[in-house]
């Protein structure tokens, strides 16, 4: 496979400000940074940081008060709703902090939503597809298992499978391995690696674990809603 190159995030300015019950409160206030496409960036800091604001801003699911975001060549704050939510659907994988399944769908059907949304592949093909996926991540014996019944780690998984199953540009991953014991962590950050190495896919993790960490290009340490250097 041909080497991506250039810059696939670019951000300048960057600040999150919310208003809350006691005032005005800074989430993030003047980040800057570039990623290269093809690289391994982990994102590191305390907790109440701005991890996971930072990441949903680079992903486009939220808006900046102030600064530019630059996805795959895209000024995000030039892009209306809909332009934002088809550029994610086509070249974004996100892994919440807190999984985000559909409740009404089985894991099989969580992890095709994706690819009946780009309406691309036919939906066996789609089953197909997110049936390995959910092999890889050891649920194959789980997948008509609806969330409620799923244990965390497994929630995580079928999070992780819905997120790689349209073989994205960038995938972004707010603690992919946070509730998962060592030998399953290990096998996802494996299947992200993999992914990585396969297709070229920038990753972009939001992690506590330093075996994770270690394996980026770079890691970007956050305090107080800066990055330090
Ligand atoms: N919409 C909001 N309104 C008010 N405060 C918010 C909002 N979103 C985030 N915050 C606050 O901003 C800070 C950063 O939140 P964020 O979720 O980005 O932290 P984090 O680094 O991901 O932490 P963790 O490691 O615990 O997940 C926190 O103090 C949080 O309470
Ligand atoms: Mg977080």
């Amino acid at each position: 496979m041909q080497k991506k190159t250039g810059l696939v995030i670019e951000v300048q300015g960057l600040c999150k400000k919310v208003d809350d019950a006691t005032g005005s409160l800074t989430i993030l206030d003047g980040i800057n940074l570039a990623i290269e496409a093809g690289s391994r960036v982990a994102l590191v800091g305390a907790s109440g940081s701005g991890k996971s604001t930072l990441l949903g801003l680079l992903a486009g699911l939220d808006h900046a008060s102030a600064g530019s975001v630059r996805l795959l060549g895209h000024d995000l704050a030039q892009l209306d709703e809909d332009a934002r939510a088809t550029l994610r659907r086509g070249a974004v994988g996100f892994v919440f902090q807190s999984f985000q399944l559909m409740p009404h769908l089985t894991a099989l059907e969580n992890v095709m939503l994706p690819l009946e949304l780009q309406g691309e592949i036919t939906a066996p093909e789609a089953a197909r597809r997110a049936r390995t996926l959910l092999e890889q991540v050891g649920l194959g014996p789980r997948t008509a298992h609806y969330p409620k019944l799923l244990s965390g780690g497994e929630q995580q998984r079928v999070a992780l499978a819905r997120a790689f199953v349209t073989r994205p540009a960038v995938l972004f991953a707010d603690e992919p391995t946070g509730s998962l014991d060592a030998a399953t962590g290990h096998a996802v950050i494996e299947l992200m690696f993999e992914m990585n190495r396969a297709s070229g896919a920038t990753l972009v993790l939001v992690t506590h674990d330093a075996e994770l960490a270690r394996r980026c290009d770079r890691t970007l340490t956050i305090e107080a809603g800066r990055l330090v250097v």
